[in-house]
């Protein structure tokens, strides 16, 4: 499914002389004189703008937004706030953006004209140029997948100009811009797919299809075969389900052979019932969002190539379904991982653990320079940072400062825990070499990575937690209801400044 996206072009062209459906222009609060540029186009509209500001009805307060009918060359005016300028940053201009593109989008006007000097302040042309394009396209996305009805009635935005008197061409910026947009819509597509169609074939074929296209290695396991591998925990997760396992392995090599795999890795449960701890409702709704690390990460491998990014990556993903029935594993079973280890199970509904505890030591055998998982893992997330940043953790210091400094660039916000070796007493099990869980329920996102930190072999390994940020209940700035696609651009970000 090709799906229609706002072209993006730069266009060096005089304000005064913009033609277009909409020019929007950014102000702050209490420095509202008008540029000269800004006079000489308001010269033409008989001052409307200057009048609105004088007569109070723009104060260029942060999120405000005013669209005055003009008609003329350009049809409408868009006066969005700033707030003030001492405060603003690139989350400000991101979010600002990505409002107005959907006020304009509500308003029916399908092209419009981004005034890039009045967004730029201290920031340069080539970030900001980067920053628009990203956030409108983000901002913009919609999930109308399964609507039969009205679908004339849907709105796509078709041109997207910016406008500078910059004689440079920013190819690079809109084609990063475009490729890490597309990256996260296509993630929010998946993810938003109903389990009933998105099983771990369904991801698995796609995940092949899309290999294809962009040139990747990839290699799928099926039921037998990760048997055959003795992936013991990832199929005890699996086999309460009729819809059968898949390990996806996807690989692409921009750099030299010699240079060590960059691996991720991403939890792919195509539905999260729980298993025989089923999820009491309504607790077991948007489980179909618990293969977001699986999708993210398959997004983000497919972009680096498109990009040429001079790395070589590998992309592993367990994918399955959590479900009870007469041949789920069960609390007390005990269940033994790839790496050998024995793990006694507690709670079938922390199943996500399990199949990357496989996944994650099928990564460290291919010796890669550092592991990056990403894994809807725990509902903690939620009262550890709420729905503002991700939670991560690391055994490595570079890793740690390469996820924080992404985070600042991405705009995705993260914030590392401890992986202190007290919480390891917390893990011992009676019976096995481990037990996946903590019964106390203290630490939640502390003690999932500490079992995962099992399985990674002392390889440089960081573990994002998005099993909060994987889902937006809000439609606000570059958020949209539903998947959110989180993690693509911190990703993207942190493999474009690889060294
Ligand atoms: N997929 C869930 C985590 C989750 C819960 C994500 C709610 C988003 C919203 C995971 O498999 C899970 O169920 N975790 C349990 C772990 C617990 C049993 C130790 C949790 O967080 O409750
Ligand atoms: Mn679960
Ligand atoms: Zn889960």
């Amino acid at each position: 499914m090709e799906k229609e996206t706002a072209s993006v072009k730069i266009a060096k062209t005089e304000l005064s002389k913009v033609k277009d459906n909409a020019l929007v222009i950014g102000f702050f609060k209490n420095k509202l004189s008008l540029s000269l540029e800004i006079k000489k186009l308001d010269n033409k509209l008989n001052n409307t703008i200057n009048s609105y500001i004088k007569n109070n009805d723009f104060k260029g307060e942060k999120g405000e937004i005013r669209n005055i009918f003009v008609n003329k060359n350009i049809k409408n005016i868009v006066l969005v706030g700033l707030g003030e300028e001492e405060k603003y940053n690139f989350d400000i201009l991101s979010n600002t953006i990505a409002d107005a593109t959907k006020r304009l989008r509500d308003s029916k006007i399908e092209s419009f004209s981004i005034f890039l000097d009045s967004f730029m302040n201290k920031f340069s042309e080539e970030d900001s140029i980067e920053k628009i394009i990203l956030s409108s396209l983000i901002g913009l996305y919609q999930f109308t997948e399964y609507k039969t009805k009205d679908k004339d009635k849907i709105i796509h935005i078709k041109q997207i100009t910016i406008i500078t008197n910059s004689n440079k061409n920013f190819d690079n910026e809109i084609r990063y811009a475009s490729v890490v947009a597309d990256a996260v819509n296509k993630t929010r597509d998946l993810v938003n797919t109903p389990p009933n169609i998105a099983t771990p074939e369904y991801v698995a074929s796609y995940a092949k299809e899309l290999a294809k296209k962009s040139k990747l290695k990839c290699t799928i396991f099926g039921e037998k075969q990760i048997e055959k591998m003795k992936m013991g925990c990832f199929i005890g997760v699996a086999q309460g389900s009729i819809n059968k396992p898949r390990l996806v392995v996807l690989e692409y090599n921009g750099a030299d052979k010699k240079q060590k795999l960059i691996a991720i890795v991403g939890k792919g449960v195509t539905f999260d019932s729980g298993g025989l701890n089923l999820k009491p409702y309504p607790f077991i709704l948007n489980m179909k969002d618990d293969k977001g690390g699986a999708v993210a990460a398959i997004h983000v491998i497919e972009a680096c190539a498109k990009l040429k990014m001079p790395i070589n990556i590998v992309v592993v993903t367990p994918l399955c379904e959590n479900m009870p029935s007469g041949t789920s594993f069960r609390p007390d079973d005990i269940l033994k991982a790839y790496n050998g280890m024995t793990v006694e199970i507690k709670n079938t509904d922390a199943e996500g653990r399990l199949i990357l505890a496989d996944a994650l030591s099928y990564a460290a055998e291919q010796k890669p320079q550092a592991i990056i998982d990403i894994a809807t893992l725990t509902g903690a997330s939620l009262i550890a940072l709420g729905y503002v940043a991700t939670p991560f953790l690391s055994t490595d210091k570079k890793l740690t400062e390469k996820i924080k400094e992404a985070s600042k660039k991405s705009l995705e916000k993260v914030w590392e825990f401890p992986l202190w070796p007290e919480y390891e007493e917390n893990l011992k099990s009676d019976v096995a070499d481990v037990k996946h869980i903590s019964e106390d329920g203290d630490a939640g996102v502390i003690i999932g990575a500490t079992f995962l930190k099992n399985f990674v072999d002392n390889i440089p390994w960081a573990h994002i937690d998005i099993g909060t940020t994987v889902w937006s209940k809000v439609d606000k700035g570059v958020l949209v209801k539903g998947a959110t696609g989180v993690t693509v651009r911190l990703m993207m970000e942190m493999l474009r400044g690889w060294k």
